[in-house]
């Protein structure tokens, strides 16, 4: 058994090793696969490494590097890990209810609308959005792109099968946005699973879509860019802030996470807030 002082005096000599390692691995993710994590915020994408490589089995980063050039599976593994992906239906009630009241009115006004949820994960927040605008009468008219880097995550997405015991919290923040039926008439549930009702997803393009290494591709009405910036540091944010300031129409709705801002966009004058706790913000320049 190593005695803790003897681990105590390795971790520095570690932590050097890795501050050389970790941007070794992500310029060769970024050389060999297309990938650009190289101006996530360091803190996080350091611990979410150490995780991938802890999973791996591996002894080191640089055994990360060797794998992930070689071996597609282990880049899929490495995304999977890399990419945060917690994501929930209703997740931040008091924003479903906030957007009924502030936004659906400013949405009626159009008459067909283009919406973009930007890292969308595994698909939860469209379903919750092509729910709530249901229920406002506007499903019809909305087109959703729904994007997201990692290809797994939009698979699982397209095929809308959630695991049964989520139901129970996704039905309290349902009802937390002041629904207007009961959750239960969206989804058919199953052995353990249930799969989301077809007409929810018949507007729904699921593409895949770096933030990072790719172009604006449309104008939008409504973009949902939520809890993704909060994983960039300052420059990639302002960059990002920059693409969706080119996609979104004039008077168009731009929506952030929760512990995310507008303070880092060169555009900041360009937007009100609709409600700036919930981070709904319309362009007005
Ligand atoms: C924490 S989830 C947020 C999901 C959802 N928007 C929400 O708020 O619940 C972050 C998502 O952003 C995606 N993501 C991270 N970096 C990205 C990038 N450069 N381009 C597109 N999506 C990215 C991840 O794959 C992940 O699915």
């Amino acid at each position: 058994m190593i005695p803790q002082s003897a681990i105590r005096n390795l971790k520095p000599e570690i932590d050097n090793i890795e501050a050389i390692e970790v941007p070794l691995l992500v310029e060769a993710v970024y050389r060999r696969w297309g990938y650009d994590f190289r101006d996530y915020a360091p803190a996080s994408l350091k611990r979410r490494i150490r995780r991938a490589v802890a999973s791996e089995e591996l002894p080191s980063v640089s055994a990360l590097q060797e794998r992930v050039l070689r071996d597609e599976a282990c880049l899929q593994r490495f995304l999977d890990q890399v990419t945060v992906s917690v994501t929930s239906m209703f997740r931040d009630p008091g924003f479903y209810r906030v957007f009924r009241q502030l936004a659906v009115p400013l949405l009626k006004k159009r008459r067909s609308l283009r919406i973009w949820h930007a890292g969308c994960a595994g698909g939860e927040e469209v379903y919750s959005m092509a729910i709530l605008l249901h229920e406002e009468g506007l499903l019809d008219r909305a087109r959703f792109y729904a994007t997201d880097l990692n290809p797994a995550a939009l698979d699982a997405a397209r095929e809308g099968i959630y695991p049964l015991e989520t139901m129970k919290e996704y039905t309290v923040n349902y009802q937390a946005t002041a629904g207007k039926g009961a959750f239960s008439e969206y989804y058919q549930a199953g052995h353990g699973h249930v799969v989301m009702r077809a007409d929810l997803s018949k507007n729904i393009v699921w593409a895949q879509h770096n933030l990072v290494t790719d172009a604006s591709f449309n104008e939008f009405h409504l973009i949902l860019c939520r809890n993704v910036m909060i994983y960039f540091n300052a420059s990639l944010q302002e960059r990002v802030h920059r693409l969706l300031y080119d996609s979104l129409a004039k008077d168009g709705l731009l929506v952030l996470g929760r512990q995310e801002s507008l303070q880092l966009t060169p555009h900041e004058s360009c937007y009100q807030a609709l409600d700036s706790r919930e981070r709904i913000y319309q362009r007005i320049g």
